[in-house]
């Protein structure tokens, strides 16, 4: 599918996020999802580079089950992702 903000994608996952699922598109970042899922983001506060680690959020690894932080402007969500812990100030209802 095409979209202005999103990587192009054919299907959803399913992910959680502090215990709650949703379904989302492929092959695109944490950032690109929340703009997907209309959260207000404040845009100003994010360089979507990798440098300012505003974007910093915590999930739990596929290889060790242990939690780990991941920049959300650089990482690609996958399916039965597990989140922990959104960028700091996102609040999600
Ligand atoms: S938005 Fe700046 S490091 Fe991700």
């Amino acid at each position: 599918m095409e979209s202005a903000v999103l990587e192009a994608y054919e299907k959803l996952i399913t992910i959680t996020i502090n215990g709650k699922s949703y379904d989302v598109p492929e092959n695109n970042t944490l950032l690109r999802v929340l703009q997907f899922m209309n959260l207000e983001l404040a845009y100003s506060k994010y360089c979507w580079n990798g440098d300012c680690r505003n974007c910093a959020f915590r999930y739990v690894s596929r290889k060790t089950g242990n939690e780990v932080e991941a920049l959300g402007c650089q990482m690609r969500l996958f399916q039965s992702m597990v989140i922990k812990r959104l960028p700091e100030g996102v609040i999600l209802n």
